[in-house]
């Protein structure tokens, strides 16, 4: 069957113009500013163009700004202001404190030749000092407005510090729970993805332009295809088809830049042999020719280094040539352009203009974020932030992060009275484990230990009985049989398992996606006492629960939620809040079949059934390759019911839409907030296509024995896929279309594409 490629003006009405390869609006500057920067590019020396392309940690950095990199050689604050007097530093990162911003500025925009102000970034991921939900525990909420008031909240706080740029949002697809760094994106699925990235970007920059100065300049990182790491081994190969690129991590990074993130990360990762460091397809033929992106590109930490121990660079001196000419204007920590650029351009191997095409796109960033108007825009607040500002929007966040698997016989919500309930595992006590990774300016002391939220929350705290039962990696002395002890006095068990923040994150990939064995141990032992079990599971990426911790009555998914994790969790048990979460990332059955991820192909032997044992289908001896709790799946307090998917004449002409709606019935007791999801399964095309891809979603909010019609309307563009050409495309044919609670639930109606 010809597929039918969409013209041009078809493919702009879609609303995949996210997907199409638009440029980038550019953000204007006016005559003026342009003049100035011609005019101080005409005014600088090769070794102050190096310079201005050139960051660094702040010499001024927190312990737990440390603790994010790989250990790194900062001279002295005084080195570091020396640097800045000799133009030799443009942008400085994760430095602390409001007066020391101020001092460098100071030196920055009075003491150096020609007083350009320097750029301050800073992780600043999922809070700053009010901390939100790790990223794809928040996306859980599939609530993108939720998303963007994180994002704006940790904007104003980061900017009262002075930072103007943060290295956020990651947008980076994650199919492998093995990988670390699931825990910063918004988990597997594409659309989901595309409008996390949005939101975030929306969120952190505002609606009142890069000058405001509580605007934080975004950046969509890294670019591309990180997540994609062989084996879910961070840093490792990457090698997926180009089709794939286009098809699944490009997307939320065009989301990003749609939204108006003028910066973009290079990602550690080779992709098929070519580290993307050096890429220069990736940065000069898609981004800047396809996308037409007009904003900076900066290195990942020392990735332009690491061009060496790819083997891909013979030396420092080639690292900085590569980088620099496949497209990387600003090299972050390595100092490789401060140190070869000047002599890489005197030998004539790197022409001048395109360094003055870089150091344009870094001055340009300081001109659109205001700092020549007033270098000090972000540095006029009174005090610094000692405490967290937005404790309310960090609850609210993490109520809906939540995600309850499980809940039988109703054993949630727990009474507040009248049961004893034996609160048992290794963080119960503890004010860390719960902010989670890439928390620089958050503080465990800002949180509350879990047991303590428990007991205020319980009629009589003396029915509450602790135990932690076990550490985190390693068993605990005499640990079980107090934990055995706490669960026979007692009529619940509240069971507090899994990861510690320092599980996942950047460098912490796990060959088992499992909870640490010692407190699998701990788990088996509590089962063995026949108590009900309530599984509170604290993790920072999908997982594989076995024996009793699967087998627990309930099971609730709290990720880490950052600074009011303790009461959000404590009102989901106690039922102030029902859970609404949904998983953004398959939990499968073992850790084996990753990389895991519901859009996955149907292959030439798929499952048709769950016929035990059947033999000679895509399945493995021990398992079906299905998701024990699939992505989208997540329970609520109510019992919500789904009536048949109504497709109308189930015919979707070539220019038009069809209406695809179906009732969602509540016949519990407790109000509920559900998701109900948009299935589509391409039947037959040129292409292989997933065995059902994610094409919208709508919260919806049913009283106890509400009915709502839930109505989606789907486009031919909805429909698109990446043909044999690499081009964006669609044919006609059969579809399924599910309206369902999650990627494996529900029953699919058929429509025709006619053309
Ligand atoms: C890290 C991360 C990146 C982060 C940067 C600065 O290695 O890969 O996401 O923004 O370095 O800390």
């Amino acid at each position: 069957m010809k597929p039918v490629t969409l013209s041009r003006r078809n493919f702009l009405q879609s609303g995949l113009m996210s997907l199409a390869l638009l440029p980038v609006p550019a953000i204007a500057l006016s005559p003026s500013q342009s003049r100035r920067i011609d005019d101080l590019i005409a005014k600088m020396t090769i070794e102050e163009k190096a310079g201005q392309l050139s960051m660094f940690p702040g010499a001024n950095r927190s312990a737990a700004a440390d603790a994010i990199n790989p250990a790194t050689v900062s001279g002295s604050k005084e080195q570091q202001a020396e640097q800045v007097r000799q133009g030799q530093i443009g942008s400085l990162f994760n430095g602390a404190g409001l007066e020391w911003h101020r001092e460098m500025q100071e030196v920055a925009v009075k003491q150096s030749r020609l007083g350009i102000p320097i750029l301050f970034a800073a992780d600043i991921i999922h809070g700053f000092r009010t901390i939100y939900p790790i990223p794809i525990a928040e996306a859980a909420s599939f609530d993108t407005d939720l998303a963007q008031r994180t994002a704006r909240a940790a904007a104003i706080e980061g900017t009262n510090e002075g930072f103007a740029w943060t290295f956020a949002p990651m947008v980076d697809i994650s199919r492998d729970a093995r990988w670390g760094r699931s825990t910063e994106g918004a988990g597997e699925d594409v659309l989901l993805g595309r409008h996390f990235a949005a939101a975030r970007v929306k969120g952190f920059q505002g609606d009142k332009g890069l000058t405001a100065p509580d605007s934080l300049m975004a950046t969509v990182k890294h670019f591309a295809a990180y997540g994609a790491a062989e084996a879910g081994l961070d840093y490792n190969t990457v090698d997926v088809s180009e089709r794939t690129l286009y098809e699944t991590y490009f997307p939320p990074f065009q989301a990003g830049l749609d939204a108006g993130a003028p910066t973009v990360m290079a990602a550690f990762n080779e992709i098929s042999g070519v580290p993307a460091h050096a890429n220069s397809w990736l940065m000069k033929d898609i981004l800047r020719k396809k996308w037409g992106f007009k904003g900076l590109i900066i290195s990942d930490y020392t990735g332009d280094l690491e061009l060496v121990d790819h083997g891909f660079a013979k030396d420092e001196r080639e690292a900085a040539k590569l980088a620099f000419l496949a497209g990387v204007d600003m090299s972050m920590t390595s100092g490789l352009y401060l140190k070869y650029l000047p002599d890489l351009v005197k030998s004539g191997e790197v022409p001048e203009e395109l360094v003055d095409i870089s150091v344009r796109y870094v001055l340009e960033m300081k001109e659109k974020l205001g700092l020549f108007e007033d270098p000090f825009n972000r540095l006029k607040a009174k005090k610094p932030i000692t405490a967290p500002t937005n404790r309310k929007l960090s609850h609210e966040a993490a109520l809906r992060s939540v995600v309850m698997l499980k809940n039988e016989n109703k054993l949630l919500p727990l009474p507040t009275s009248g049961k004893k309930i034996a609160l048992i595992g290794p963080t119960i006590d503890r004010q860390t484990d719960q902010n989670g990774s890439w928390v620089i300016w958050g503080r465990p002391a800002d949180t509350t230990p879990l047991q303590d939220v428990i007991r205020k929350s319980m009629k009589n705290p003396a029915d509450l009985l602790t135990a932690k039962g076990s550490d985190i990696e390693k068993p605990l002395e005499g640990g079980i049989a107090e934990a055995v002890k706490a669960a026979e006095a007692a009529d619940i068990v509240v069971l507090v398992i899994g990861e510690g923040e320092r599980m996942a994150g950047e460098s912490k990939s796990r060959t088992e996606i499992i909870v640490p064995p010692p407190q699998q141990e701990l788990a088996e032992a509590v089962a063995k006492t026949g108590k009900p079990i309530v599984v509170v599971l604290k993790n920072g990426r999908a997982m594989a629960l076995s024996g009793a911790v699967a087998d627990a009555s309930s099971i609730l998914v709290t990720w880490f939620l950052g600074t009011e994790s303790s009461a959000a969790i404590s009102d989901l048990l106690f039922g102030k809040a029902s859970p609404s979460g949904r998983l953004p990332c398959s939990f499968p059955h073992v850790s084996g079949q990753s990389p895991y991820y519901y859009d996955h192909k149907p292959t030439g032997r798929p499952v048709r059934d769950a016929t035990p044992d059947i033999e000679y289908r895509a399945r493995f001896r021990e398992v079906l390759n299905t998701a024990a709790y699939p992505f989208g799946h997540g329970l609520t307090y109510g019992e919500i019911e789904y009536g048949d998917v109504d497709v109308g004449g189930g015919q979707l002409p070539a220019n038009g839409n069809i209406t695809v709606k179906a009732t969602v019935t509540n016949k519990g007791s407790h109000e509920a907030l559900e998701v109900a999801q948009l299935y589509i399964h391409d039947r037959y095309a040129s292409i292989t296509r997933p065995v059902r891809q994610l094409k919208g979603y709508q919260l919806v909010t049913l009283k106890p024995g509400e009915s709502k019609t839930v109505t989606f309307s789907l486009k031919r563009e909805d429909l698109l896929f990446v043909g044999q050409k690499n081009e964006w495309t669609v044919e006609p044919g059969t579809f399924d279309v599910w309206i369902s609670p999650s990627a494996q639930a529900g029953k699919a109606a058929q429509f025709e594409l006619l053309g």
